[in-house]
């Protein structure tokens, strides 16, 4: 096992989070498979994608999250003749991923597939830990699956091509991850915001890597209360991301909202050391991260998206 690998235990068995050349990648995609991506990779990668392969290419954005894309995809699955000995290759952020995964573990009850993450967001978080999901109108995520992948490729040179917004709102997990588990990543980040073409930013995605699979080896399936903690930011941001109408307000946006908010909560409910909401603030304002949004004036809505979060306890 080379040092430029992180293996990923879970319930059914392991799979590898591999640090590799984007071409490596593609030339290590098996011959039976297929590809879904979006098509702002498409254009920016697709040069390289395997020619003999079928591609399908989804719009970019939250909104292709939604049952009725994962309809489509269904179909296309379908009519091309994909079928269990074929395996799904996702190659995007954590759109395609979360997309593309809950296709795998539902279509004919399931088939194998692979994660490509392409943006900074998809590298740091959503390629690893096997969540896989669609919104509906009523919830983030509402419709999902527990479903590992066979592996997972990361490429830090696809970061090149990321438009700016879209590094800095994979940002927002990576300052997560340093409130929640990791002080020395969070002095890191204090002395200087990371930029894309930061030297410290390889290293900063596999330290991200490498806590995420720490805690959801522990707690795979949500059920401990040990995977809640990557939730930081997530109540408020995944309501605010809900009652936006998921594409305005972008995923680490929002979370960066939610952590802002959460801290505040946090310290006036007396369960956060005074200072942490302030100091949190500073961390997402000097990342160019918003701290809030008009969105958060419908407390009503915003409550109402809260109710049906899935992590919701009621002792009844
Ligand atoms: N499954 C999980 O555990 C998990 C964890 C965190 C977030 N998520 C989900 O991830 C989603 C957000 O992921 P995201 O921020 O990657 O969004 P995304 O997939 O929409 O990608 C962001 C944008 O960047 C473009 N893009 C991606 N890679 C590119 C590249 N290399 N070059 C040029 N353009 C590129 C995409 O086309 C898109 O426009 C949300 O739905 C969120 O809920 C899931
Ligand atoms: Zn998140």
């Amino acid at each position: 096992v080379s040092s430029s690998q992180i293996t990923v235990n879970h319930s059914a068995g392991s799979y590898p989070i591999e640090f590799v050349d984007f071409e490596a990648a593609m030339n290590s995609i098996p011959a039976h498979s297929v590809i879904v991506t979006d098509e702002n990779v498409q254009a920016a990668w697709g040069s390289l994608f395997p020619a003999s392969i079928p591609i399908l290419s989804i719009p970019p954005g939250e909104s292709s999250k939604s049952l009725a894309r994962f309809a489509s995809v269904v179909e296309w699955l379908a009519s091309t003749g994909v079928d269990r000995q074929s395996s799904i290759v996702a190659i995007g952020g954590g759109v395609v991923g979360d997309l593309a995964g809950f296709v795998a573990a539902t279509y004919m009850r399931g088939v194998p597939y692979t994660q490509v993450p392409t943006s900074l967001l998809a590298q740091v978080d959503s390629s690893v830990g096997g969540k896989v999901a669609v919104d509906t109108p009523e919830g983030k995520n509402l419709v999902g699956a527990f479903y590992p992948p066979q592996s997972v490729f990361i490429s830090s040179q696809t970061l090149a091509t990321l438009p700016e917004r879209h590094f800095t709102n994979g940002m927002a997990e990576v300052w997560k991850y340093g409130y929640i588990l990791d002080a020395d990543l969070v002095a890191l980040l204090e002395e200087a915001p990371l930029q894309a073409s930061d030297e410290r930013l390889e290293a900063v995605v596999r330290r991200c890597v490498e806590l995420k699979t720490e805690i959801v080896e522990q707690d795979e399936f949500d059920r401990t209360g040990k995977r809640a903690i990557l939730n930081f930011g997530h109540t408020v941001g995944h309501a605010l991301e809900q009652t936006t109408g998921y594409g305005p307000v972008l995923h680490g946006e929002a979370v960066a909202v939610g952590m802002v908010v959460e801290a505040v909560l946090g310290e006036r409910m007396g369960v956060t050391q005074a200072g942490t909401a302030e100091r949190v603030k500073r961390g997402i304002v000097s990342q160019g991260l918003p701290t809030w949004h008009e969105g958060l004036d419908s407390v009503d809505d915003l409550l109402k998206a809260m109710w049906r979060d899935k992590k919701v306890q009621v002792n009844w």
